[in-house]
């Protein structure tokens, strides 16, 4: 460990170290030793030395690969104690001939640039800045408070190496509090890193990364193995694939794809009686090759493959990283039990800015189902507008709000006495979706809120929310909020808009043969004396300062490392091969 790492430990985390001594994760290095596959052991050098000193003290890794292809990009580690996260942060491909460059790191709502709270290191200056995005892919704001702290730093030999700490909750609302991501329900924490040999922050173009992953998870077990074995066993094998073989991805910008199969199609092979089965979670089905061509993608369960979207349910809304999803194993989704989830239908998004024509792509997902039903069945809660009744409105310019307001008698209909937990909650809007908030309010306060402070439809068809598992009670009530930038009208298409949250919930709910839902009915539509009926009231806002929106907003500092505690970095710099 070097000096500056010791001096670090000595002034900020003392107390931690003394409480709970930091993991020696000798196998975490050993692993990452073999990122940066492009690079011989002679290039790597200045990585290897770091992993076998410094590196030896973060248990968690992480590869992001860069776009321009997945042997280079960033490798970061981290270890989080009770009150704190350590990272570093290395990067190579510096190529630099001014001995310079520079490297950030951040946390991103949604999974972009965009919304995203940055730690970024110059190496010209030695400085460490806390910096955020909010609305422009542009040159990143500095915070008002600067809780990054920086604890040591290399540039040599092409590459950058910065260590860091924070709180995981600095109570500054230009940052982002990290989460318990812990949970294979949850939705991960998304990290995004950017490098480049300039003297200061600037365009990065293909030096640039993403990547979801469990911040809290306590091994480096790699996501997606952990998913197929919990989803293998939790349903003894049974499995069936909805996947489209040698598709060729079109030479368009932006292409939308579905596959779907009926119960009838899938031609499962069940035991005789009838048809249910117990969805319990999936996995996607795609290569790296493919990888780099896909947006997203939503799964929905619906009556038949003729895209109906009044029709549909959605329950699975997959991103750039994300790995699958498992529910927990005492809920399941009943699938083919009612004449709504006959058929299994999933919507792709294709991205392909080069054009690229000609080039043949698997793509799918493998859904895992047990023959037994669990304990709870799951079911999805659609808020807002999910029979698309505004369909043809047209929005007005500038920033506006759209507020649904379902009435507490909706819960009290369809949950008597009983509470429902929400499992997990997706917000969706599309391109001039700026903002989105979901809000559970009982007795006329706001018991639960969840929020998209800065919405980017680039990163997710449907933004999972980072929260905790939540109840909601009988006679809770909803208020779903959408603000729009510059919407033209509501409609189907990715340039036109809409305001759904899903919430995924157990145990599901139904009143007379209908599972639980509440919409905005159209002036013909009968009462069906359920009271799930949505309020509809429309504002325009002079600017997005009035939505409400939180992150990025001016704050107090509960601690500021850009002041006299700041501790100075011993960088080690070595020197150039001539
Ligand atoms: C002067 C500074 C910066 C400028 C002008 C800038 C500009 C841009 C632009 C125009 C894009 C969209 C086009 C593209 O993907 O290349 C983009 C994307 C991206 N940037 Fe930056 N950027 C800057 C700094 C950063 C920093 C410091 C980070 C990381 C901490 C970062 C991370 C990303 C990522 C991950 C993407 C892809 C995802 C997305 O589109 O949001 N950028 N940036």
């Amino acid at each position: 460990m070097s000096l500056n790492s010791v001096l670090r430990n000595a002034l900020f985390g003392t107390l931690f170290l003394l409480l709970l001594p930091r993991t020696q994760a000798v196998s975490a290095s050993t692993n990452a030793s073999e990122y940066f596959t492009s690079l011989t052991s002679d290039e790597k050098v200045v990585f290897t030395d770091w992993l076998s000193t410094n590196g030896t003290i973060y248990p968690r890794h992480a590869f992001m690969p860069s776009a321009a292809g997945t042997d280079n990009g960033a490798a970061v580690f981290w270890d989080i104690d009770c009150e704190s996260i350590h990272v570093a942060i290395a990067v190579q491909g510096m190529d630099d001939p001014n001995g310079v460059g520079w490297v950030g790191f951040g946390l991103s709502e949604a999974g972009g640039m965009i919304g995203a709270d940055m730690a970024l290191f110059e190496s010209s200056t030695l400085q460490l800045t806390d910096a955020h995005v909010v609305e422009e892919r542009s040159f990143p704001i500095v915070d008002d408070c600067q809780d990054w702290l920086l604890n040591d730093a290399i540039d040599a030999n092409d590459w950058i190496i910065v260590e860091f700490s924070r709180k995981l909750d600095t109570g500054d609302d230009q940052d982002h509090a990290i989460k318990n991501d812990d949970n294979l329900w949850l939705a991960p924490t998304r990290l995004i890193a950017a490098w480049g040999h300039t003297g200061s922050i600037s365009y990065h173009g293909q030096k640039k990364a993403r990547k979801a992953v469990r911040l809290f998870a306590s091994s480096n077990e790699d996501e997606a193995s952990v998913l197929i074995d919990t989803l293998e066993a939790g349903s003894g094998g049974l499995s069936f694939e909805l996947r489209e073989n040698d598709y060729e991805i079109p030479a368009d910008d932006t292409t939308y794809h579905t596959v779907c199969k009926t119960f009838d199609e899938l031609n499962l092979d069940l035991p005789p009686g009838p048809s249910m089965v117990t969805m319990i979670g999936g996995v996607p089905v795609i290569n790296e090759d493919t990888a780099q061509f896909l947006h997203h993608f939503m799964v929905y369960l619906q009556k038949d493959c003729s895209g109906d979207a009044l029709q549909r349910s959605m329950i699975y809304g997959w991103a750039p990283g994300d790995e699958g999803w498992a529910l927990p194993d005492n809920v399941g989704f009943p699938v083919f039990n009612t004449e709504y989830n006959q058929a299994v239908y999933v919507r792709i998004h294709f991205d392909n800015p080069s054009m690229i024509s000609g080039s043949l792509h698997s793509i799918g997902l493998k859904f895992y189902y047990t023959l037994e039903t669990r304990t709870h069945d799951a079911a999805i809660l659609e808020l807002g507008d999910p029979t698309l009744t505004l369909v043809g409105n047209l929005i007005s310019q500038g920033i506006t709000q759209y507020d649904f307001s379902c009435p507490g008698a909706c819960s009290s209909t369809y949950l008597g006495n009983d509470n429902v937990t929400i499992l997990a909650e997706y917000l969706h809007m599309h391109q001039t979706g700026t903002r989105m908030t979901n809000e559970v309010v009982r007795d006329g306060v706001i018991h639960h809120s969840a929020a998209v402070d800065v919405y980017d439809f680039k990163q997710q068809g449907a933004i999972h929310i980072q929260q905790a598992p939540y109840e909601v009670s009988a006679g809770d009530a909803f208020k779903t909020s959408c603000y729009y930038r510059d919407g033209d009208q509501f409609g189907i298409s990715s340039q036109q808009e809409m305001c759904i949250a899903y919430l995924l919930y157990y145990p599901a709910k139904q009143s007379q043969g209908f599972t639980w839902f509440c919409n905005l009915k159209p002036g013909d539509w009968p009462d069906d004396g359920t009271g799930c009926s949505q309020e509809l009231e429309n504002t325009d806002l002079n600017d997005i300062s009035q939505s409400g929106r939180v992150f990025g907003t001016p704050t107090n500092c509960q601690l500021d490392h850009s002041s006299s505690t700041n501790i100075q970095p011993a960088v080690t710099f070595y020197d150039k091969p001539t």
